[in-house]
């Protein structure tokens, strides 16, 4: 499975993975995915939203057993973050037919689509739309940096954008929703334990900053004559870091636009998008707040006009402790050492379904930690162990 995942949507010069949603790539991992349903003579299913189902079972039976992650990437992404949960579903399936298991519920692996939401500035799209967090008409809204709304790509991709909207009985026929991501941080490398599970996702969110200042000519406009957005932007960055310090949260500003974008001309405006998490609501507000008022002081100062916007949010999750508890006993055993428990700053799908139906997270070792980057990593027998876990947790949970 990855041997063939592998070549699609990487990118030559940077190793890394450019899978966005509604684009070639994306249609090629889609295409893997139903082949993989089809070799494996589960029944497909894409739903009103793009996202896809792979049935053991009958997907109308209800109380469901789901598992599975996303296939998109975030400019760059490793070959990890996404794919690791979908391959491993796939495998576990594999291990229990191998097991000679006796389905006593229906089972599914899913490929949620733009849970990234590298490309319309929204995450979990797919799943949002299913679990009514996202409205159709807010979706329509959506737009990529070339000016193509969501519904536009979704047609050019070959999807009927009409049909997007809340699928609660879709939901209704879920059980539990497990999934299995590589995890984005060293706390199982620090641990030293190869499999561990979800307890929460904390509360976070994007905010897209607009500075807005006066285009001119570089080099001859004085110093004091210039209304530059760009230093303002500057201050802004500097002032996320330092809240975050002050706090413990983390503020990223990783994505930029700018205006006109010339060498030689001062920016007309700079628009920067915010990325701020942190354990608890209080902290997350008290952070946003303190970057907004530094960069309102920082514009007011500078002439410059400043509008903020926030574009997404998701509030801190809780993972269902039942189904969390569950896992920890089917993958504890006889006298083997419990499963680490961990948090994690990562948005997820099962973050966003939770609200909806039971879910629980498994995570996999990242030895360096690194996500959203190339050098994302997990050892090949660590990998092994994930997918053992997942069978081993869909066995406890589906099969008699
Ligand atoms: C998704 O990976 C996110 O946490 O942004
Ligand atoms: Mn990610
Ligand atoms: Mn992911």
């Amino acid at each position: 499975m990855w041997a063939d995942l592998a070549p699609i949507g990487r990118d030559k010069s940077t190793g890394g993975y450019r899978r966005y949603a509604w684009t070639a790539a994306d249609a090629d991992c889609r295409a893997w995915f139903r082949a993989q349903a089809q070799a494996r003579g589960l029944s497909y299913e894409l739903d009103r939203n793009g996202n896809q189902w792979a049935w053991q079972g009958d997907p109308l039976a209800g109380d469901a057993v789901v598992i599975g992650s996303h296939l998109d990437s975030v400019p760059d992404g490793g070959a990890f973050d996404g794919p690791l949960g979908v391959v491993s579903s796939f495998a576990a399936l594999d291990e229990l037919r191998r097991r000679g298991a006796e389905f006593t519920r229906p089972v599914a692996v899913t490929n949620f689509g733009d849970e990234e939401g590298a490309r319309f500035g929204l995450a979990c799209v797919g799943s949002r739309l299913a679990a009514g967090q996202l409205t159709a008409a807010k979706a329509y809204e959506l737009r990529d940096g070339d000016g193509t709304s969501l519904p536009q790509a979704m047609e050019a991709a070959g999807y009927d954008p009409a049909a997007i909207g809340p699928d609660p009985e879709r939901l209704a026929r879920i059980g539990a929703f497990v999934e299995l991501h590589v995890e984005q941080g060293r706390a199982l490398d620090l641990s030293g334990d190869p499999v561990g599970i979800a307890s929460a996702i904390w509360p976070h969110g994007r905010w897209r900053y607009d500075f807005r200042g006066e285009a001119n000519h570089a080099g001859t406009t004085r110093l004091v004559d210039r209304r530059d957005p760009m230093l303002t932007y500057a201050e802004t960055v500097l002032a996320a870091r330092a809240q975050a310090q002050l706090t413990g949260a983390v503020a990223t500003f990783g994505k930029i636009s700018v205006e006109p974008n010339g060498v030689n001309a001062i920016p007309s405006l700079v628009r920067g998008w915010l990325d701020s998490r942190a354990a608890d609501q209080d902290t997350l507000d008290a952070v946003i707040a303190g970057i907004e008022t530094a960069a309102r002081d920082a514009a007011g100062r500078s002439g410059i006009d400043l509008t903020v916007v926030r574009e997404s949010f998701t509030p801190v999750v809780e993972f269902e402790h039942a189904l969390r508890d569950e896992l920890a006993r089917l993958l504890g055993g006889e006298g083997a050492p419990p499963v680490p428990v961990l948090g994690t700053g990562a948005g997820h799908d099962a973050g966003i379904l939770s609200a909806a139906v039971p879910t629980a997270m498994l995570f996999v070792r990242n030895p360096t930690g690194v996500s959203h980057s190339p050098a994302e990593y997990a050892a090949e027998d660590d990998c092994v162990a994930g997918v053992r876990a997942l069978a081993d947790v869909t066995e406890g949970l589906a099969c008699a």
